[in-house]
């Protein structure tokens, strides 16, 4: 990964720029990383607000070799080599990173698929570094390693993209099972069809598991919150 490598100044998101570059056939494991985007974007149409030089803020093009139905576990396998190369934190369903004093980075996946076939999948992170002028909510790697650089961080992550690609499906499971901070807790989920509350039982290449009443619901997308006892 990273052996193509666009680095920008100011963008509107580092997803737009790569899928220009895809459509016009950049390789697999393309990196485009900005210093700012204007127009970041977050899952679910929210703005992913990035102050210049606060973080990380890149874009990597996937040419996976996968079937329309494998590409489900790909959020899962972002998020675990996320997790590992920040060395902290735990996972919020699919692949948010948070530590206890707040949000640390977040994914987006964009594919782009063609009758039964993944075209390509962009694939965006986002990463607090500099603790300093984040929004409300959110914390930098910074609190949690001293003199932490950018570029090991971004490198650390193609490191561990590119081993995490190459695992099994169950490999991928146990790690963010692992890591997870939200099996075995009660949780409430936004839906398309509305709010569903349960407790978090497992995850797989399909979902989110929730069981309640003895009835268990797979959630294949949606906004996770913790519901306090
Ligand atoms: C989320 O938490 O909802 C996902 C945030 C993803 C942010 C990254 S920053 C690089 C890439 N470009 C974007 O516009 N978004 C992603």
């Amino acid at each position: 990964f990273g052996q193509e490598y666009h680095y920008c100044g100011t963008v509107t998101s580092t997803q737009d720029v790569a899928r220009k570059l895809a459509e016009s056939g950049a390789p697999h494991g393309t990196v485009v990383l900005a210093e700012k985007q204007s127009q970041g974007r977050g899952r679910r149409g929210r703005v992913w607000s990035t102050p210049t030089g606060s973080g990380l803020y890149f874009t990597i093009i996937l040419r996976p070799q996968l079937s329309l139905s494998e590409l489900s576990l790909l959020p899962l396998m972002a998020g675990v080599a996320v997790r590992e190369a920040c060395g902290v934190g735990y996972l919020k369903w699919p692949n948010d990173l948070l530590t206890e004093k707040g949000k640390m980075a977040g994914l987006l996946l964009e594919a782009d698929v063609r009758g039964e076939e993944v075209h390509h999948v962009l694939l965006g992170i986002g990463i607090n570094v500099v603790p300093e002028g984040l929004p409300e909510g959110a914390v930098g790697l910074g609190s949690y390693i001293k003199k932490v650089s950018r570029v090991e961080v971004l490198s650390r992550i193609l490191f561990q993209l590119e081993t995490w690609t190459g695992m099994t499906e169950m490999a991928v499971l146990q790690a963010w099972r692992k890591y997870s901070g939200t099996l075995g807790r009660q949780v409430r989920v936004q839906t398309a069809k509305g709010p569903i509350e349960g407790l978090a039982v497992d995850v797989d290449a399909r979902g989110l598991w929730i069981e309640h009443e003895g009835v268990r619901t797979c959630i294949t997308a949606g906004d996770v919150s913790l519901v306090e006892p």
